[in-house]
């Protein structure tokens, strides 16, 4: 008998083989393109800490959009950056606003074709840049903030996204969202909780994306980064209070959690491969420091094999076109 009995090597052994065995695929379908749009732009700005992504103009982020669908990406996240912002985030429940807006351009541009989902969150419409109002004493006040959510939804749901993307980390978001939508005549209308957000150092790009006025930090309302099992409630109580669709962020510091949340979740599961992920392989490769396609190929294959369905990815339409060119 010759040695070793076993050759798991067989079948690594042709880029056929390989592609046959593969445990996990990406495809286009399962990736959601985040977007911003600021309002009174003429042209469309760069982001510095995240090269490539931009803040659009109605037209380009039109484009874009029209752009994800030929390429057959799955949705589209869209986040807003008011010009004038106050104490209660206003602009985000004004029909008018420049999210509100967007929503209602970006399905007018792709129909059903893509699903079109929006942020439900404060912060970029707040002038203190907190994800909630603000109690007397400074605290985030929860329950003030829900009332505030449930309006943006409804507002958000009659712009026409398919799906809203609760972002805050406010207990029983969820739930007020869902009775406003019903009561509102959106019963369809779909909700991809953002239930294990955690408080994280790798938001610091999209930070400088939405122009943030916050100083300190989020750690009273989004999660600690110490914490495992507590992702669990949190993802309980959003299905018990109907979300449709889960989250886990950032994704690849959080893989563990992913996976946790996979093995129990009813519904698909996503995950959002963030801003300073983005920078982080973005500036490696600008350095020359790592091969940038596949760097970012292996980050995002690694966030599906560890329990994702789909996944936010800015690179998503990048990706979405490498994907379709080796079909
Ligand atoms: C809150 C929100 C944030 C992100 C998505 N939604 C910022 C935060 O919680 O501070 C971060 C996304 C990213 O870093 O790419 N509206």
């Amino acid at each position: 008998m010759s040695f070793p009995q076993h050759r798991p090597r067989r079948l690594r052994t042709t880029p056929a083989m390989r592609r046959l065995t593969a445990e996990h695929r990406l495809s286009p379908a399962d990736l959601i393109l985040p977007a911003f749009i600021r309002e009174g732009l003429t042209q469309p700005a760069p982001i510095s800490s995240m090269p490539g992504v931009v803040q659009h103009t109605t037209d380009t982020l039109r484009r874009a959009a029209a752009e994800a669908v030929s390429l057959g990406v799955g949705g589209i996240m869209l986040f807003g950056i008011p010009a004038r912002r106050d104490a209660t985030g206003s602009a985000g429940i004004d029909p008018d606003g420049v999210l509100n807006r967007a929503i209602a351009d970006v399905r007018a541009e792709v129909g059903d074709d893509l699903v079109v989902m929006s942020d439900v969150c404060l912060d970029e419409f707040t002038d203190h840049g907190h994800c909630g109002v603000l109690a007397p004493d400074g605290s985030v006040d929860n329950d003030a903030t829900l009332a505030v959510y449930a309006q943006m939804a409804v507002e958000q749901a009659n712009a026409g996204a398919h799906v809203l993307g609760p972002s805050g980390m406010m207990d029983g978001q969820v739930a007020v969202i869902r009775q406003a939508l019903d009561a509102a005549g959106h019963a369809t209308t779909g909700v991809l909780a953002y239930s294990a957000k955690y408080a994280s150092a790798f938001y610091g790009p999209f930070r400088e994306a939405v122009d943030s006025q916050l100083k300190g930090d989020r750690r009273t309302y989004q999660m600690d980064a110490a914490n495992r099992r507590e992702a669990l409630i949190e993802v309980e109580l959003d299905l018990e209070e109907g979300a449709d669709m889960v989250m886990v962020k950032p994704a690849m510091s959080y893989l563990d959690i992913l996976a946790d949340v996979a093995a129990m979740s009813p519904v698909p599961v996503a995950a959002y491969q963030v801003s300073g992920e983005y920078a982080m392989i973005e500036a490696a490769a600008a350095n020359g420091w790592i091969d940038r396609r596949r760097a970012i190929e292996e980050s995002v294959l690694g966030i599906r094999r560890a329990g994702a369905d789909m996944i936010l990815t800015y690179w998503a339409s990048e990706l979405a076109l490498w994907l379709n060119e080796t079909r």
